[in-house]
């Protein structure tokens, strides 16, 4: 486990994104390429948008989506269109290595399986945000997504609007790196639950990634009880 604070959402800003150009390059440098899973939410916004202003080996990184909306790629609940916005649009990324996940489809579970196919066989690194209930990406506390073990892709009717969500599940994110970021007091308890709380992972379930690293603001971080 690896926690970093900061004083304020910007410098949490700036730290995500300068430690997810850091990864991004490291992986290039070590296996040729990169893959990352980007969440959506409003906390990824501000890191995209400081990641498109940084050097990164653009042609050498593809990216995917830790879930979408169900709803089309224009609609502003739509995170591929959030990260077009912050990033696609920014940064010098060729289309073809940008890889979103059919929301506007009916065929909900025939999309989930499509995308499954086109996910590589390791996704190198995962932003995720956390929920005020301690969901990540479109994993909700009870739901059959969290103890996933074979299907890289489902999708999941949740509480958080809108209910009908494309969401990558455990068995994607096997052998990924993942970046957890939280900013603001709402998300305190939730953090806390995540890395210190016995809970199992069906109530919370970004419990999941408590060994990994996370970056927090000083309000995200302050009901924490260890250091
Ligand atoms: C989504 C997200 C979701 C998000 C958390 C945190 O599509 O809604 O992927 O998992 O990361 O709900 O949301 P905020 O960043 O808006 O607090």
């Amino acid at each position: 486990m690896s926690v970093q604070v900061t004083p304020t959402a910007e410098a949490l800003a700036d730290l995500a994104a300068e430690r997810l150009a850091s990864l991004v390059a490291s992986e290039v440098a070590r296996s040729g390429e990169c893959a990352v899973a980007l969440s959506g939410g409003t906390t990824p916004g501000p890191i995209l948008r400081r990641l498109a202003r940084a050097s990164l080996p653009w042609t050498k990184v593809r990216w995917y989506f830790a879930d979408e909306r169900c709803v089309p790629p224009g609609d502003p609940r739509s995170n591929y269109r959030g990260a077009r916005e912050a990033l696609f649009d920014l940064a010098p990324i060729p289309p073809g290595l940008v890889f979103r996940m059919e929301g506007e489809r009916d065929d909900r579970d025939r999309a989930a399986l499509d995308y499954a196919r086109r996910l590589p066989e390791r996704l190198h690194l995962a932003l995720l945000g956390i929920g005020e209930d301690g969901h990540f990406a479109s994993v909700f506390p009870g739901s059959e997504a969290v103890e996933e073990a074979v299907r890289k892709v489902m999708a999941v009717r949740g509480p958080k609007p809108p209910p009908w969500r494309l969401t990558l599940t455990p068995a994607a994110l096997r052998g990924t790196r993942v970046l957890m970021v939280a900013a603001g007091a709402g998300k305190a308890p939730a953090v806390r639950r995540a890395l210190e709380g016995d809970e199992p992972a069906t109530a919370v379930p970004s419990r999941l990634w408590r060994a990994h690293e996370w970056l927090l603001d000083q309000a995200a971080a302050a009901e924490r009880t260890r250091a």
